[in-house]
């Protein structure tokens, strides 16, 4: 099953909570969060208490992305917010396991994020740890780049591993995903797709969402 993920980083700031509905009502499945701290990547965007205003005005998971050094001090602010997942780059946790078991305890869904050019044995030992890993296939910091395709054989690595071990992971994927992009990457075992400028950057945005969705099931 494919699962849209549309990121609110592409969407008109002035009117959030209307850009979240309206998504919302396309069918989309999750809403992604990305978190910049301008320092893990070279952009600010927003913290916490976005999350929170976003909380009540939506049913969907929110599925928040953190490119930020030292995460470990922000996971119980954005979990308290109604963060549903908290996703943590593998390239800023010198104690990756320790911050995932903090994610858990805070009762949000633990996911691990690599960079383009991080090799997936780098997350071999903390599978059982997480519901999600997300694969960069853009470097981190803005929307609108263009698909990472080298990124596509490491998803397929990863998706072999997760079945040989039995477990049960999400594969979401991030970065200059439309109906072209989409294809590879579902073939290659991803669940979840983040889609920003390709959804917001629309006039429809309705039909736009339905259009990646149905690329990737078709
Ligand atoms: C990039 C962010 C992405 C971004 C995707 O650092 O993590 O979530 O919003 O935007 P598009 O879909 O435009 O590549
Ligand atoms: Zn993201």
């Amino acid at each position: 099953m494919v699962k849209i993920a549309p990121s609110i980083l592409a969407a008109d700031f002035s009117k959030l909570g209307e850009e979240v509905k309206e998504v919302e009502k396309a069918g989309a499945e999750l809403i992604h969060i990305d978190v910049m701290d301008g320092h893990f990547v070279p952009n600010i965007t927003m913290g916490p208490i976005v999350v929170e205003a976003l909380r009540p005005l939506t049913k969907l998971p929110l599925d928040v992305h953190l490119m930020i050094e030292n995460p470990d001090a922000y996971i119980e602010s954005f979990a308290k917010a109604g963060a549903d997942y908290i996703t943590v780059h593998v390239e800023a946790c010198r104690h990756l396991h320790r911050t995932l078991q903090l994610i858990k305890s805070t009762g949000a869904k633990p996911g691990v994020v690599l960079n383009p050019h991080t090799p997936v044995d780098q997350i071999m030992h903390v599978l059982e740890d997480v519901d999600m890993v997300l694969f960069m296939t853009v470097n981190p910091g803005f929307g609108g780049q263009s698909f990472i395709e080298s990124v596509v054989p490491k998803v397929k690595q990863l998706s072999e591993i997760i079945s040989a071990r039995g477990l049960s992971i999400e594969i979401e994927i991030d970065g200059g995903i439309n109906e072209e992009t989409i294809k590879p990457c579902v073939e290659a075992g991803a669940t979840i797709f983040v889609a920003g400028s390709a959804i917001y950057n629309q006039k429809d945005r309705a039909k736009a969402l339905q259009a990646i969705k149905s690329a990737g099931e078709s």
